[in-house]
C-alpha cells in the first residue's frame, strides 16, 4: 500500500499497465478513457444529480445500464491498481485513469484533481439512459450534452475522443474503429470525417444497426473497414458543428488545447469541494467532508458484454451490504 495521497505512485501504476496486448488493439487506454466519461457524463445541470462523484458504476443499477456495457473489463483492469493504492477512490481512480491514459497515448496534459468520494449506497445514483446513443443524430447530441452544461463546440471537441478505441459488436452493437491507430491520440478522427467517402450500411448479422464505413488509402479490401457512428456524422451534416469538425482537423494544436479544457470541465461534472479539496455529493450538503473510499470490488469482468450474459454483478452486490467503507485523511 502506498502513502495515502500518493497520485504520482497511481499515476506510474496505471501508465505500467495501459499496454495489454491481447487485449483489442494492444492498449487498453481507450476503455478507460470511455470509464471516465461514463463516469461523469450522467450529469445534469438542472436536478444537480450524476456526474464523476460517487463512483456509481460499481452499482447494477448503474453499472447494468446497458449504455456501460464493456465498462466492466475497465474497471477490472483497474482493480490491482485500487488493490495497491487502496487509500484512492474509485472515482479518483477512474477519472484519473482516463487523464493518464490519455496523455500516455499522445494526447495533452489535462488537469485532474483528487478528492471525489464514493457511494456508500444507492440512494444518489442517477437515473439509467442519460449517456447518448449513437445511432441518433445532433438533435439528440444537443439535448444530451446540453444537459450537462456543455456548448456546440465542446461537444465537437469532445466527439475527438472518438481518435481512441473501437466499438465492439458485443458491448454497443456497432463494429470497429474510427481511425486507422485507434491508440494514438490525433486529429485523425477529423480528417477522416471530412476526407473519406463514407457509406451507410448494416453489418453482415441479425439486429445490427447502421453505420458510416469507409476504407482509407491502402487498405484492403479484406481489412476492416473504419466506421462512424451516426451521431459521428452528424457533425458534419449541421451548420454549427461543422466548422469546428473543420477547424479541429486543419489544426491539432487547437483540438489538443480545446480537448483538454472540456476534458478536465467533463470529469469536474458534480464534484463540490470543500477548502481541502474534499468533494461532497451536493452543494446543499453542509459540514466538512471526508475523503470516503469504497472497499475493493471482485477482480472479474460480469455483466453485459462480459462474455457471460446477464450476469448479476457480484461486485456490486457485495457493495450493497453496507461494508463500511475506508475513510483516509490525504
Ligand atoms: C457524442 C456522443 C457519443 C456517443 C454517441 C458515443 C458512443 C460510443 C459508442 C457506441 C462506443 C462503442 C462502445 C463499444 O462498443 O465498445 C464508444 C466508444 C468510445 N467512446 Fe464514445 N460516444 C460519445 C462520446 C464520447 C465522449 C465524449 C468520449 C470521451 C471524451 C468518448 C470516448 C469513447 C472511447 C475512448 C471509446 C472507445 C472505447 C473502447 O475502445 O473500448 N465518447 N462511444
Amino acid at each position: 500500500m502506498s502513502k495515502p495521497g500518493d497520485f504520482e505512485a497511481v499515476r506510474k501504476d496505471i501508465v505500467g499497465i495501459l499496454k495489454q496486448k491481447p487485449y483489442d488493439d494492444g492498449s487498453i487506454g481507450p476503455v478507460l478513457v470511455r470509464l471516465a466519461w461514463h463516469a461523469s457524463g450522467t450529469y445534469c445541470k438542472d436536478s444537480d444529480t450524476g456526474g464523476s462523484n460517487g463512483a456509481g458504476m460499481r452499482y447494477e443499477a448503474e453499472g447494468g445500464d446497458p449504455a456501460n456495457a464493456g465498462l466492466q473489463h475497465a474497471r477490472v483492469f483497474l482493480e490491482p491498481i485500487k488493490e495497491k493504492h487502496s487509500w484512492i477512490t474509485y472515482s479518483d481512480l477512474w477519472t484519473l485513469a482516463g487523464v493518464v491514459a490519455i496523455k500516455a497515448m499522445g494526447g495533452p496534459d489535462i488537469a485532474w484533481k483528487a478528492g471525489r468520494s464514493d457511494f456508500a449506497d444507492e440512494t444518489l445514483l442517477p437515473p439509467r439512459g442519460r449517456l447518448p446513443d449513437g445511432s441518433q443524430a445532433q438533435d439528440h447530441l444537443r439535448h444530451i450534452f446540453y444537459r450537462m452544461g456543455f456548448n456546440d463546440q465542446e461537444i465537437v471537441a469532445l466527439s475527438g475522443a472518438h481518435n481512441l478505441g473501437r466499438c465492439h459488436a458485443d458491448r454497443s452493437g456497432f463494429e470497429g474503429a474510427w481511425v486507422n491507430n485507434p491508440t494514438r491520440f490525433s486529429n485523425q478522427y477529423f480528417k477522416l470525417l471530412l476526407k473519406l467517402k463514407w457509406e451507410k450500411k448494416q453489418l453482415n448479422r441479425d439486429g445490427a444497426p447502421w453505420q458510416w464505413v469507409a476504407r482509407s488509402a491502402g487498405m484492403d479490401d479484406d481489412d476492416e473497414p473504419l466506421m462512424m457512428l451516426p451521431t459521428d456524422f452528424s457533425l458534419t451534416q449541421d451548420a454549427e458543428f461543422r466548422p469546428w469538425v473543420e477547424k479541429y482537423a486543419e489544426d491539432q494544436e487547437l483540438f489538443f488545447r480545446d480537448f483538454s479544457n472540456v476534458f478536465a470541465k467533463l470529469i469536474e461534472l458534480g464534484v463540490y469541494r470543500d477548502e481541502d479539496g474534499i468533494a461532497r455529493f451536493s452543494h446543499l450538503e453542509k459540514g466538512k467532508a471526508e475523503y470516503r473510499s469504497a472497499p475493493q470490488k471482485s477482480a472479474t469482468p460480469q455483466g453485459p458484454g462480459a462474455g457471460k450474459d446477464g450476469e448479476a454483478s457480484k461486485a456490486a452486490e457485495e457493495n450493497k451490504t453496507g461494508v463500511p467503507a475506508m475513510r483516509a485523511k490525504l
